[in-house]
């Protein structure tokens, strides 16, 4: 086993002590006589000064260069007072180098990490993910989202839930998007769908008994991406049997403020119990059904959650039909369940549809499901999908339902959105993504999408056609 190496931020408990370091040369100061080196790694900077009277660690440190990487070994002293250096976090001590071996040598990076990167150009940003994830906002944004994932562990294991991973290829739903597709190689001609969310798994959970389940799953749309929207996204998935819309949206709600109060104290929550919103108040009130009930946007710490509920269950389409807004396997409101039966009413029936909004982000979605078969046939029946589509595309949901479906109801959070407006990057949820995609949806730093052998393609059985 290697030998004991302390975190830079440690240092500050071990003043007279004898310390190994290791990270990167964050800065380097000749003075001639003596070197400066600020020492970084991901617990922090700390100064380490290289002293003359040390001759084979100045010829060392005289070979170092920024983001080279090293491993000093040396004495913690505490600074004099005049010396404290109160911008940064150790910088009441200082380490006085006794050895400094080069682990590896760095190429001049395309951009400087000792500063915030919001200025660089934000694709050589991605091109250089790594050299980018240095800087200490990202590397806060990435332990933020550690630590909101952890939260959520906490929180649903707490609650009696079970994390269950549920499958990435699978078969195309119907949530509104585009899918991305994997063509199967046994099954010629045949795709797999990724899964726009965990949707019909859970509620397949739910058929199968689990009762309380969540996962942190990853999400895939092939839509326009934007600053709130990424290809592939991560979701807080839940699920549970035997529940009211209310009791899903009361314990989502007690996470949303544990999670605020202990990750991000200083935010203030501006209204709790969250307040609550008709689809068409918010329509008629603030003109959209994400509204920011901020008192002052200027202020970075306060919060503004809201529910929306009561949103319409259908939309016409532009051929005259109808088709769901939302959730096709959302319940409706049970005092228009007879009208989604008869097929009545269809614009005037409301969903049990409930979405949770902060400071004008859409930050999660869910509802109560239809558990019973007719009622989920009956909304396939309204979209105008023929029998035999309905059975192709639904027809497992529909035997599910008929083995003892139990009530059912769930959420799902976006991770991405919920992390970014926690850390103040209102600007784009690629800020606290570690390898996020372009807006073109490329990944710049693997270089995809990308062709493939002819190989892969004879074996798949596909021809490559050139788009019109
Ligand atoms: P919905 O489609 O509303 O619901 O998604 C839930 C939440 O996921 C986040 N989200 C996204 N985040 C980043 N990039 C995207 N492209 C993206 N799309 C969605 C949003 C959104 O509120 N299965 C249902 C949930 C349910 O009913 O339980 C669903 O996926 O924060």
């Amino acid at each position: 086993m290697s030998e004991q190496r302390t975190w830079v931020i440690d240092c500050l408990q071990k003043v007279g002590e004898e310390v190994l370091l290791k990270g990167w040369v964050h800065v380097r100061r000749n003075m001639g006589k003596l070197i400066f080196i600020d020492l970084r790694d991901r617990s922090g900077v700390v100064q380490v000064v290289c002293l003359p009277n040390h001759k084979e660690v100045l010829a060392e440190a005289d070979k170092l260069r920024p983001e080279f990487v090293v491993a000093i070994r040396g004495k913690v002293n505490a600074r004099q007072e005049k010396q404290v250096n109160t911008d940064l976090a150790t910088g009441t001590v200082e380490i006085e180098a006794l050895e400094v071996t080069i682990l590896n040598s760095a190429e001049t990076t395309p951009f400087e990490v000792t500063g915030d990167s919001k200025t660089v150009n934000e694709e050589l940003r991605m091109e250089y993910r790594y050299v980018d994830l240095r800087t200490q906002r990202m590397q806060r944004n990435i332990e933020l989202r550690h630590n909101v994932n952890r939260a959520i562990r906490e929180y649903f294991t707490a609650n009696g839930f079970w994390e269950i991973e549920t499958p990435v290829i699978s078969k195309s739903t119907p949530e509104g998007a585009r899918d991305f597709l994997v063509p199967s190689r046994k099954f010629n001609g045949q795709f797999y769908a990724l899964p726009q969310s965990p949707q019909q798994y859970k509620q397949l959970l739910m058929v199968g008994g689990i009762e309380r389940y969540f996962q942190i799953a990853k999400c895939f749309r092939d839509e326009e991406t934007r600053k709130d929207r990424q290809p592939e996204f991560t979701q807080l998935d839940m699920e549970m049997s035997f529940v009211e819309r209310e009791d899903v949206m009361a314990l989502i709600e007690t996470m949303l403020i544990q999670m605020v109060q202990s990750l991000t104290p200083e935010k203030k929550i501006q209204q709790q119990p969250f307040p609550r919103m008709t689809y068409a108040d918010a329509m008629n009130n603030y003109g959209t059904d994400r509204p920011d009930l901020r008192k002052n946007k200027n202020d970075p710490d306060e919060f503004a959650f809201c529910w929306v509920i009561d949103f319409p269950f259908f939309e016409k389409t532009e051929d005259g039909g109808w088709t769901f807004t939302h959730n096709p396997f959302s319940a409706a409101q049970p005092e228009h369940r007879e009208w989604l039966m008869t097929k009545e009413h269809i614009g005037e029936i409301l969903t049990s549809q409930y979405d949770v909004v902060l400071n004008g982000y859409e930050i999660g979605g869910g509802s109560i499901r239809n558990h019973q078969a007719e009622a989920l046939n009956r909304v396939f029946e309204i979209m105008g999908y023929p029998e035999e589509k309905i059975q192709e595309q639904f027809g497992h949901m529909m035997k599910a339902f008929s083995f003892g479906a139990p009530p059912h109801g769930g959420i799902a959070l976006g991770i991405d959105r919920i992390v970014s407006i926690f850390a103040g990057e209102y600007e784009s949820i690629r800020e606290v993504i570690a390898f996020p995609k372009t807006a073109e949806g490329r990944d710049l730093l693997m270089n995809g999408p990308s062709a493939v052998d002819q190989q892969q393609l004879n074996e798949l059985g596909i021809a490559i056609k050139p788009k019109k």
